[in-house]
Formats: structure tokens, C-alpha cells, sequence
């Protein structure tokens, strides 16, 4: 089987595509690729063994995360809590319910991920767009809109997504500073989105939001797990890291209430095997995403452009220049161009004209994603 097949089901795919038959499949936050052996081999293991009862957490799959953050980000983690959650969705529902009020504003900066949004909507709070700005160096934040949508007292919450989904940009610790420091002046909670901290690309390095408030006072929690970096989506639990402890006692105290404590044994297995694993099959990846991101900048149509990202494997394409409007653009993309991509207005109206493709994939998805493109494009009338 096709690893993603079974997400991208083709039932799934007419529904989300317009009815488009043989798109190939390019819209899921996944690596489509072969997952690390020691992982596959952890939860075999762990199927084989019989028992799928209560099973208790060992207290090594924390300290294989900190080892692992240690070696990889040269984060330490031993005076800060770390506290597991089912997801990073539930980590933020709950710290949107405990750290706002009904009506109060949770600040985004579209475009960006999807789940967002709604979370903010059905607790019943209002969405505060400080959206990016694409100037001639990539995305940037808007600092001064930053600073005035934080100084606005009912807006309490900031989600922060580092490296960001969708547009790719690995935030610079100058850049996450300010948003510490303006964040800690107006007393806005932020919550930092950081599921894609270990996809930096060669030449860009994650760094943590914690180490960049450092001395700020700002109030975080960041957000992890290696569901994103491993393709554990189906399996994995998160992490919830604060070294603020209104925030952790808040967490465990929800996720007591809400019996979100109870342990799932694959889980456990997966977790502690990802984080042991030697590394060598995440770089594996990150190389064959940065041969990738070579392939699309030297092989797309002229007039459809790439956003380079610096982290996460997803390419953000523009497609401005073909006149489109949304729902145009997602018509052609599936229809013609036969590719199952995430039309970019999913990620807020900043993504009109644009379409996120995941590109951990092998080398000839991605010739085949540019060839269709391109054919695409010569087809189209003028
Ligand atoms: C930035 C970001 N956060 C969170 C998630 C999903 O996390 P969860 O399924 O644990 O809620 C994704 C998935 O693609 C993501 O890209």
C-alpha cells in the first residue's frame, strides 16, 4: 500500500476534490514516505505482546523527549513541566477555555493551519487576524499590528505557529523576542505551536519560543510531540512544556477532570521509540525535502512561484499570476492539474491564489506534482 493511501482514500477525495478522479494525493500534513524502522519495529513488538491493558507511562519516554530536544535543539528541559496531552488541538481548546473568556479575542497569524480557527470559534471566542506579510524576503510578521491587537484588553490569547504551517518560515529568535516582549506588556498568554520543530531544513535551526522570552515574563506554553516529524498522527500523544505553573496546573487539572490521562499502549511504544531513534531517519527525510523544494524551484511553470520554506515539509505555491479566483483555483488544481493539494484560502482569506503541497514524498510524486502542473498550465486557453 501507498503510505498515505489510506487517509487520502479515494471516497475522501472526491468528497474534499471536487469529484476529481486520479489526483495525486499531496494534501496531508504527512511524510508519504517508508516511517523510521525502529519505530515499525517498536510497534510490532508491541502488538505481539497480547496485553493491550492499563499500561503506565514509563517515566524514560519523557526523558527520551528531553534527550532528544537536547541533542537536536540544544533545549533543556529539566525546570520546566512537561505534561501529556491527546493532541495539540486539545492542549490549545483547553488553554483558550481556562486563559480566556465567551467573547474575548485569540490572536492568529494567517495563513495558517486549519484547526486553529475553529477552535477559537466554538469555544465561543472571537479570531484576532494579525496576519503575515509577503514582502520581496518572504514572510514576515506584522510587529506594529502585533502590538496593537495585543494592546487591546479583551484579546488575552496568541497561538503561535514555529516553524509555521503553512507559508515555512522557521521564526528567528529576534522575531519570537518581539513577540515575547510585546506579548509580556500586555499580558497575552501565548501559546506556541511547535509540532513542526523538528522539520527545520538544512542551513535553518528551530528555536525554541521558551528560549527566546527567556528574562521577557511573558506566560507560554509550548506545544510538541512527534507526530508531524515521525508520521504518528494515528498513534501518538503530544507534549504540553510551560515553565509557568498557573498554565501546567490549569492543564493537568482539565485533563484530570476530563479523564484525558488514560494511556494507550502503541502509544507509549511509539513515542519513546521515535525519540530514541538515532536520527539518521529524520535527516534522511529533511534532505529528500530539500531535494524536493530543488526540483519544484527548477521545474514549475513560469508564472507559478514557490515560497522556499525554511522548515516543515510543505511547499506553499503561488498561483496568483493565473488570475484565479478561490474557487476557480481549487477546480483547476484538482480538476486539470489533477492534484489533490490544500487550496490556500483553507488557511484563511491571506491564502487565496495560493495551494499547500506536502512534499514529504519520494522524488517522483514530486516530478510527477510539477509535470502535471505544467501541462496544466500549457492547457489553459491564451
Ligand atoms: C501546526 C500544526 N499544529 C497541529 C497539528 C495537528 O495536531 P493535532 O492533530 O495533535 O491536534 C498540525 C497538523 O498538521 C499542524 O500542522
Amino acid at each position: 500500500m501507498t503510505p498515505g493511501a489510506i487517509a487520502a482514500s479515494p471516497e475522501r477525495m472526491r468528497r474534499l476534490f471536487d469529484g476529481a478522479e486520479d489526483v495525486l494525493p499531496l494534501w496531508i500534513a504527512e511524510p508519504y514516505l517508508g516511517l523510521a524502522p525502529e519505530i515499525e519495529t517498536a510497534l510490532q513488538e508491541r502488538a505481539a505482546a497480547g496485553w493491550y491493558g492499563y499500561e503506565v507511562r514509563p517515566e524514560t519516554a519523557l526523558g527520551a523527549f528531553w534527550s532528544w530536544m537536547g541533542t537536536r535543539h540544544g533545549w533543556d528541559g529539566a525546570e520546566l513541566s512537561t505534561t501529556v496531552s491527546p493532541s495539540v488541538g486539545t492542549s490549545i481548546g483547553v488553554l483558550i477555555d481556562r486563559f480566556t473568556e465567551p467573547g474575548q479575542g485569540v490572536i492568529l497569524q494567517p495563513p495558517v493551519f486549519t484547526d486553529f480557527k475553529p477552535l477559537i470559534n466554538r469555544a465561543g471566542r472571537t479570531v484576532v487576524r494579525n496576519a503575515l506579510q509577503l514582502t520581496e524576503a518572504g514572510y514576515r510578521m506584522d510587529l506594529d499590528d502585533l502590538a496593537a491587537k495585543a494592546s487591546v484588553p479583551e484579546n488575552r490569547l496568541m497561538i503561535l505557529c514555529n516553524p509555521h504551517n503553512p507559508v515555512g518560515r522557521v521564526w528567528s529568535t529576534e522575531e519570537l523576542s518581539s513577540v515575547a516582549r510585546i506579548c509580556a506588556e500586555h499580558d497575552v498568554v501565548v501559546v506556541a505551536d511547535e509540532i513542526h520543530a523538528d522539520l527545520a531544513l538544512p542551513g535553518f535551526r528551530f528555536t525554541p519560543f521558551a528560549r527566546a522570552a527567556g528574562g521577557s515574563g511573558v506566560a507560554w506554553a509550548a506545544l510538541h510531540g512527534p507526530i508531524k516529524t515521525f508520521g504518528l498522527a494515528g498513534v501518538c500523544d503530544t507534549l504540553l512544556i510551560t515553565d509557568n505553573t498557573s498554565i501546567a496546573d490549569a492543564f493537568r487539572t482539565e485533563s484530570s477532570r476530563l479523564h484525558l490521562t488514560r494511556n494507550n499502549v502503541f502509544n507509549i511504544a511509539a513515542l519513546e521509540a521515535a525519540y530514541t531513534t538515532d536520527g539518521s531517519w529524520l535527516d534522511g527525510l529533511l534532505e529528500q525535502v530539500a531535494a524536493n523544494v530543488t526540483l519544484l524551484r527548477n521545474g514549475l511553470p513560469d508564472g507559478i512561484g514557490l515560497i522556499p520554506p525554511e522548515g516543515t515539509y510543505l511547499a506553499w505555491l503561488d498561483f496568483r499570476r493565473l488570475g484565479m479566483d478561490v474557487p476557480e483555483l481549487a477546480a483547476w488544481l484538482a480538476s486539470s492539474a489533477k492534484l489533490a493539494l490544500s487550496p490556500g484560502h483553507w488557511f484563511g482569506r491571506e491564502g487565496a491564489g495560493f495551494a499547500r503541497m506536502t512534499i514529504a514524498a519520494p522524488t517522483r510524486w514530486i516530478e510527477e506534482a510539477v509535470a502535471r502542473v505544467g501541462r496544466a498550465v500549457r492547457r489553459r486557453p491564451g
